[in-house]
């Protein structure tokens, strides 16, 4: 047993005094190629065990002989490990390089191309996160062709809406200007709604950018929805009587809400106008307010006769608006058609409440819902 003992300790010293001194040539090696950090690590095993080696067969008093037969297996299985170690290191080196070269192509039109097998399993891992980084970054950059795509459309849109009133405005200008026009109290009426309607895009237009830039500061206090709601119908009152659409109650509860009371009461007005136009002469528009799960929902239904299914996903999209035929009256009571922004600011107040705007079709119509999160107890005092 001590025999054993002395023979460890020995072989233990032979190898720390060939090691030691080796350690810092294999630190200085860490930044340098993995194939060389493993041909020294190779290299300072072998050396390591032919030390042991020659310090156990010398303190046994080995025969030269017998010494020599255990030096030349130690030495060929240090060449055969030197030379596995020089292979494997170069395989890595040369894994690592692809994957660099592929790395280069992240970000590209292309996407992404992953090298064919990576030899060990951190560069797998590595190939795999830059897959994914790469994927990400993909619909990050569809997402924002998307958006400057509809920014560029929605321009092009609100120059076209604002051309036209701006022309009309010239014309009766011009017209009261040469005296030519012979219903001066016409024109007049006629340019106040003309203004009204751009002042009231320009309004939109100013609110949503708000809304996109999260700068809509809300000044949230304790209102039932049955005030909301009363606001919003009174607002709208005048545009149903001249549609010839009924407004009806569908059953308001007069729940607390803890919100921006003006936003909601123009939130219920967006609802309650694109309901008005959509909705034939002798239509009716309800207006209902409940709980649901712990929510408080505001409806607004229509008889429109239905959205078609492709568009239901777009209605909220800023600038979106349907053709001509699904609005029946575009260019009547109300003198036209928007811009396509009431649905985006709708939906833009409702999630700065923390709320939601959905719509889906009814048979007869269309129903819009805006979820609400409901007000907590009163405090005292
Ligand atoms: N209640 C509804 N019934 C049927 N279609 C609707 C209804 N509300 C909106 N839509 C459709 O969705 C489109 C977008 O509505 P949105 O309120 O965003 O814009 P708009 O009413 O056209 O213009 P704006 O609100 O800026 O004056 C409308 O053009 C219309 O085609
Ligand atoms: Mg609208």
């Amino acid at each position: 047993m001590t025999d054993f003992l002395v023979i460890v300790a020995l072989a233990a010293l032979g190898a720390a005094v060939v090691g030691l001194p080796a350690a810092p040539a294999v630190r200085a090696l860490r930044r340098r190629s993995v194939a060389l950090s493993l041909f020294a690590v190779a290299a300072l095993a072998v050396a390591a065990m032919a030390a042991g080696t020659v310090a156990v067969a010398q303190a046994m008093f080995l025969s030269g002989h017998d010494l020599g037969v255990v030096m030349a297996v130690v030495a060929v299985s240090g060449v055969v490990s030197l030379a596995a170690a020089l292979l494997f290191g170069r395989r890595i080196a040369a894994g690592s390089r692809e994957l660099a070269r592929s790395a280069r192509t992240v970000g590209s039109e292309g996407g992404f191309v992953a090298p064919g097998e990576p030899p060990t399993a951190e560069l797998a891992a590595l190939s795999r996160a830059l897959e994914e980084t790469s994927g990400r970054l993909a619909e990050a950059r569809e997402r924002e062709r998307a958006l400057d795509a509809s920014r560029r459309e929605l321009i092009a849109g609100i120059s076209h809406d604002l051309r036209t009133p701006l022309a009309g405005l010239r014309a009766m200008a011009e017209a009261l200007e040469d005296g030519v026009a012979e219903d001066t109290a016409r024109y007049h009426a006629r340019m106040r709604v003309e203004v009204d309607r751009l002042a009231a895009m320009v309004d939109d237009l100013f609110e949503l950018s708000r809304i996109q830039a999260g700068a809509l500061a809300l000044t949230l206090s304790r209102v039932s929805v049955y005030d909301l709601v009363d606001d919003a119908l009174a607002g709208a009152r005048p545009l149903a009587r001249a549609s010839g659409v009924r407004l009806v109650d569908g059953g308001v509860v007069p729940l607390p809400v803890r919100v921006d009371a003006q936003q909601i009461t123009r939130v219920l007005g967006n609802l309650l106008v694109n309901a008005i136009r959509a909705t034939p002469e002798d239509g009716t528009v309800a207006v209902s307010a409940y709980r649901a799960e712990g929510r408080v929902v505001l409806a607004v239904e229509d008889g429109c006769g239905g959205i078609p299914a492709a568009d239901l996903a777009r209605v909220f999209d800023t600038g979106w608006r349907g053709g001509p035929a699904r609005t029946p009256r575009a260019g009547g009571a109300d003198g036209g058609g928007g811009a396509g922004l009431g649905l985006a600011i709708v939906r833009g107040i409702a999630e700065a409440h923390e709320g939601r705007a959905t719509v889906r079709n009814t048979g007869a119509g269309c129903r819009f819902e805006v979820e609400l999160p409901e007000a907590g107890p009163a405090r005292a005092g």
